[in-house]
């Protein structure tokens, strides 16, 4: 699944990742659409019960994966209109798409509403205000259900990364939820989900248990009190990777946590995102200068950084970088990037083979709120992005160009 060296040069699924380096120039993200496709069927495979994973949008939006999510059946989550408008493009089913997002505007919640949606998944009462008005002035193409955000201990989280806190601006509490639930059912509004997302990059197991039991008693309760069963359960994503021993996650162990809920008789709607995408990554990156200093740190000055890595300065997060080229590991380098911050690193304290400059490495698990996340600070047009499928590469972004560093006005 991941790049391998074959004679001595990375190669991913029968390509030659120094060749693409060269012929589509550096910073280059390359995405593999058989990993990312093999990890569709991994979720699908091991959850035994009725579900539908929407595969989440926001870790990577490219148009030839999202193609691969449409030929798999599955959906996506959007967070916007825009991530909406995409897969439409892509002739993803709208029937398979969930619309979350703590700040969605009139305007995105009426488009949707035109075209018609699998779920809206409510993150205030200001928003479900607004969603009522248009139940009873067009009618709803959606399905409305609230993300609930459950009394869980979640101080093990990332601060960051863990949304599903109980003072973090994300989805409502379970009263407040529970009120809503009741006007809406009682005002004939399509209830049919329950929604929740605790956080991303989650390793530990167990709060998916937990919340699971928590969502388990919420709408056995609802069902006893307020008379409505729903048809799903939106159970987020959030499942972490290794990104340091690029070990797998029990898959196994992640969507027997939600079987209770299966088992109730409720679909299990997944919205996975890293674990299906990071690994179908990564980011190829040329050495532009060396910095050797006695006594001092030295750098690997290198062509990408935190306009294609935000996620690096962000949360600090961590990427294993390999050369392309195989080579004894030998000297201490910081692999850091042109732009000028301090946080623009890539990898520190790292040993490496010692690449020279113009050599290419690779950052691994680049699969994930990488592409997605792309600026132009330091007038630096985006990098360009290519798929690999059954051997074959296929330039599916271009990079940017300089001109588009200027505003248009007209
Ligand atoms: C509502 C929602 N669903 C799904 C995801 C995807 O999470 P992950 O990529 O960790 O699976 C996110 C990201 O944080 C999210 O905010």
């Amino acid at each position: 699944m991941l790049p391998e060296y074959k004679d001595g040069v990375l190669s991913w699924g029968g390509v030659n990742l120094e060749k693409i380096a060269q012929e589509y120039g550096t910073p280059l993200f390359a995405f593999s659409a058989d990993v990312f496709s093999r990890r569709i069927k991994l979720v699908s495979e091991s959850a035994k019960y009725p579900h539908l994973l929407c595969f989440s949008m926001k870790s990577n939006n490219n148009y030839h994966l999202l193609n691969e999510v449409r030929l798999a059946g599955a959906g996506v989550d959007v967070v916007s209109y825009g991530e909406f408008f995409i897969a439409q493009r892509c002739g993803i089913d709208p029937k398979k798409i969930v619309f979350s997002g703590v700040g969605k505007s009139d305007y995105e919640i009426t488009q949707v509403n035109n075209s018609g949606i699998l779920l809206l998944n409510i993150e205030s009462e200001s928003e479900y205000r607004f969603v009522k008005k248009l139940f009873s002035e067009v009618g709803l193409n959606f399905g409305i259900s609230f993300r609930v955000k459950f009394e869980l201990s979640l101080d093990r989280l990332h601060p960051y990364l863990g949304v599903g806190k109980k003072d973090s601006k994300f989805g409502i509490s379970e009263e407040v939820a529970f009120e809503l639930y009741e006007d809406a059912v009682k005002s004939n509004l399509p209830v049919e989900g329950l929604h929740f997302h605790i956080g991303s990059q989650i390793k530990d197991l167990e709060i998916f248990y937990e919340v699971s039991k928590s969502a388990l008693n919420f709408v056995e309760k609802l069902e006893k009190e307020v008379g409505v069963k729903l048809r799903y359960v939106d159970v987020g994503g959030g499942l972490g990777l290794d990104y340091e021993n690029l070990t797998e996650p029990p898959i196994d162990r992640y969507t027997d946590a939600f079987k209770v809920l299966a088992d109730a008789g409720y679909k299990i709607i997944f919205e996975l995102g890293r674990f299906i995408s990071a690994p179908a990554g990564v980011l190829i990156t040329k050495v532009l200068r060396k910095k050797k200093r006695e006594g001092l740190k030295n750098f690997l000055v290198v062509d990408a950084g935190m306009t294609e890595l935000l996620r690096i300065p962000l949360y600090k997060a961590y990427h294993k970088v390999i050369p392309v080229r195989d080579g004894v590991a030998k000297e201490k380098f910081d692999i850091v990037g042109p732009i000028c911050e301090n946080s623009d690193y890539i990898l520190q304290d790292v040993f490496l083979a010692d690449v020279e400059e113009g050599e290419f490495l690779c950052v691994l698990y680049a699969g994930a709120y990488t592409s997605t996340m792309l600026m132009n600070y330091n007038g630096r047009p985006f990098p360009a992005e290519v798929v690999i499928k059954d051997g074959k590469t296929t330039l599916a972004r271009e990079r940017g160009k300089w001109e588009d560093l200027i505003p248009r006005p007209n």
